[in-house]
């Protein structure tokens, strides 16, 4: 007889990510993966890393301990200076927070802000994990349409009232990924985040201001962070998964210090700190001067794989079924197929031998949204950091293939 479980209404209500699914189907010898937002490995910096490990000869012992919840202090101090120019000012150490990947970061946040039931306003599309860990904490969504500029904001406002209107309650939060969206790569326009911070501040509403993808720009010029835009209340999170290598698990948050702090409690219960190990590495890679070096490296690498995408998507796919924006920076391609259903599509593209992710993978269910809806399912995110050269010219075509 198996055991029986008495699982939480909490675990009984999770939904298995999408995603994580249909990489079980795609894991098929001689398949070209556009599916999975990875970087690419060829590409970390594996000798520099490996450099770096002599820091333990010096700093293994405390490497090897425990540390302290809001992060390794050289490391913290590393950040607050880098965070200096995207945020228009040094962070102090009380705003500033290591987390073990920006997922965790979610997780914290949802922990100190979110009661079940509660409203997260989100953009659609948005990004699955970010989906997943709110619906985790009970959250339900109030989506803002996106463009190819971000998040619609002239309608933030109706969104907003929608949701009193509903619940009796304001949204609790605002997660917005400003920078080279996933799955869209579209940048929220300059006037866009100024209205954006404005309106938070109007109805006190916090804003996750999540940014792993800021630092890979290939073309134009950087923009203001929400964060350097409105006076507190927005929490700015970023990553080294994008930037270095996402085995490190180390992000970093930055916000008000009452925020931070509530953060810090709800991560002791988590795991205590984030690995000692990996952030002793990562300090060193940077007090080496590594990561300078690093961010043209991977932006020159990546930026030669979007163009060869743009080529190859140029090339193959006929202009009339299907649309698509160049990304300025980031790892997404967003492919909208009119008329087309992208689940129906990825279907014909596995046997092909290609795999992307289709649409609605990106938008909340109806069910947990509060709200009008939007419909992504005649689109795809096409990820083209992952594959070699050779392979998104080849995978391109296969696409067309599936498409014909
Ligand atoms: C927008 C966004 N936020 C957060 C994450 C998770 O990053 P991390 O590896 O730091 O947990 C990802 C990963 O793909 C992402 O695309």
């Amino acid at each position: 007889m198996p055991f029986a479980y008495a699982f939480s209404k909490s675990a009984t209500a999770m939904r298995p990510s999408p995603i994580r699914e249909l990489f079980k189907l795609i894991q098929r010898p001689g398949m070209i993966s556009f599916a999975g937002g990875l970087p690419d490995p060829a590409i970390f910096p594996v000798e520099e890393f490996a450099h770096c490990a002599e820091a333990l000869s010096e700093h293994g012992h405390v490497a090897l301990q425990y540390g302290a919840t809001e992060g390794y202090r050289p490391l913290v101090d590393e950040l607050a200076r880098r965070m200096e120019k995207p945020l228009g000012r040094v962070p102090s150490p009380e705003e500033l927070l290591i987390a073990s990947g920006s997922q965790q970061i979610m997780d914290m946040i949802s922990r100190v802000l979110i009661d079940p039931g509660d409203v997260i306003v989100v953009e659609a599309p948005t990004y699955p994990g970010a989906l997943h860990t709110f619906r985790n904490a009970g959250a339900r969504f109030a989506l803002v349409p996106c463009d190819s500029q971000g998040m619609q904001v002239e309608t933030l406002e109706e969104v907003i009232a929608t949701c009193r209107r509903a619940t009796g309650k304001a949204p609790k939060l605002i997660y917005t990924i400003i920078n080279f969206s996933n799955p869209s790569g579209a940048c929220l326009a300059t006037d866009r985040r100024r209205r954006l911070a404005e309106i938070a501040g109007q109805h006190a509403i916090p804003v996750l201001e999540d940014d792993p993808y800021g630092a890979l720009r290939y073309r134009g010029e950087a923009l203001p962070t929400l964060f350097s835009m409105a006076d507190g209340g927005v929490l700015f999170a970023s990553s080294f998964s994008k930037i270095l290598a996402p085995g490190t698990r180390v992000a970093w948050a930055v916000g008000d210090a009452e925020l931070i702090r509530k953060m810090v409690v709800a991560k002791q219960g988590m795991d205590l700190c984030t690995s000692m190990v990996a952030q002793v590495l990562i300090a060193e890679y940077c007090r080496r001067g590594y990561l300078e070096d690093h961010l043209p490296r991977i932006c020159a690498h990546y930026a030669a794989k979007a163009r060869a995408m743009s080529a190859a998507l140029r090339e193959e796919l006929d202009a009339g079924a299907a649309r698509w924006s160049d990304p300025e920076g980031g790892f997404f391609f967003w492919l909208e197929l009119p008329g087309r259903d992208t689940r129906e599509v990825f279907r014909r593209a596995v046997d092909e031998g290609v795999a992307f992710l289709p649409g609605p993978a990106f938008y909340p269910e109806p069910d947990e949204t509060v709200g009008a809806t939007v419909d992504g399912s005649s689109m795809a995110r096409l990820c083209f950091t992952f594959a070699g050269g050779e392979e998104i010219a080849e995978g391109s075509r296969r696409l067309a293939r599936a498409l014909a």
